[in-house]
């Protein structure tokens, strides 16, 4: 790889990777409106060149572009709920936005392109786990347009030869994750603000989680490795567990196993149950996830930046 630039990179998984990358040599530039990650997040990181522009306007965006031969476009907005309430603007971030990230890969002559896609909210409700053969049947208009992006990929790839490989990533959680909203984070705000755990629905809908280190290890995999292109992939954990286990496992981790639980009715646009099987991943990529949910909680827990 000569230069990598990463679309996001200040967000969640984008900052976890950027830090991966440059740690293992990498020359990586990343590209960020800042609507939602935090520069703090990277900005310890000497040599790695930050532009600040928003993927709606090409133009902004054109030199971030320049003399780059690998791209991990992660800038998006990622909220399910979000869609539902302003799909507009979901489509706007995430479609257009992608649409005109493809372009300015052509026009530079990319090498290669790797889409953050999404495992559940695409494929909407199928019997778990889900693969890459799961016909998607997105609920939300957040899955809508992962879908549309994934397509968009694969005919640009036809159409262009531009490489393009789609990564559907399972539910992320880990460092670096302070500004989300996942459950997660809202799991343990309400143990820090001694409130109840909210859950929607009976505790039973169920989803895969992946430590973002086993993520960004994937992403790396996939950018580095030539034979795979025009593809796409889950990234997942491969274990289900439900709202009900993972707030045991937070209780767990906070040292409060009794923390109250109350029960409110299922959210619209969420899919029921979800997990993933990434045997093509670990096929093709030798891609295996290494951390456990219970460590990867204990984890966070211990290290949780209250602050950010
Ligand atoms: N976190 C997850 O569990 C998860 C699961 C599946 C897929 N994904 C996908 O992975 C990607 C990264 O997710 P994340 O959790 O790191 O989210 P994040 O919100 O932490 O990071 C996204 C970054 O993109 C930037 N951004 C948003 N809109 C932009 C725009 N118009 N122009 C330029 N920058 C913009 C934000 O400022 C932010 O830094 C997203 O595409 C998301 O849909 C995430």
């Amino acid at each position: 790889m000569d230069k990598v630039l990463v679309t996001g990179g200040s967000g969640f998984v984008g900052s976890n990777l950027v830090k991966r990358l440059h740690e293992n040599g990498a020359s990586v530039r990343v590209l960020d409106n800042m609507s939602r990650g935090r520069l703090s997040y990277i900005s310890s990181l000497s040599d790695v060149e930050v532009v600040e522009a928003d993927i709606r306007d090409t133009e902004s965006c054109r030199d971030a572009f320049s003399g780059i031969s690998h791209v991990v476009h992660l800038a998006a907005y990622g909220s399910v709920v979000e869609s539902i309430v302003d799909p507009r603007t979901n489509f706007e971030m995430n479609v257009l936005g992608t649409f005109n990230v493809l372009n300015l890969c052509v026009e530079s002559n990319v090498e290669k392109v790797v889409f953050s896609s999404t495992g559940g909210a695409l494929i909407g409700n199928a019997q778990p786990p889900v693969n890459e053969a799961s016909l998607p049947k997105p609920i939300s208009p957040y899955g809508a347009g992962k879908l549309c992006c994934e397509a968009y990929c694969h005919a640009y790839s036809k159409s262009f030869d531009l490489n393009t490989v789609c990564l559907r990533f399972a539910n992320v959680y880990g460092p670096n994750s302070y500004h989300k909203t996942g459950v997660i984070n809202k799991f343990f705000h309400a143990v820090k603000d001694n409130e109840p755990f909210l859950i929607y629905g009976d505790g039973s809908s169920s989803r895969d989680y992946i430590h973002v280190s086993d993520l960004v290890r994937g992403i790396e995999l996939a950018l580095n490795n030539n034979s795979v292109s025009n593809d796409v992939l889950h990234l997942a954990a491969g274990r289900e567990v439900s709202l009900s286990e993972l707030a045991g496992v937070v209780r767990s981790a906070a040292g409060k196993p009794e923390h109250p639980i109350e029960y409110l009715a299922a959210r619209k646009g969420e899919v029921d149950r979800n997990f993933a099987d990434y045997k093509y991943a670990k096929q093709v990529l030798g891609f295996e996830p290494s951390v456990s949910l219970e460590q990867g909680i204990q984890d966070l827990w211990d290290n949780y930046d209250w602050k950010k």
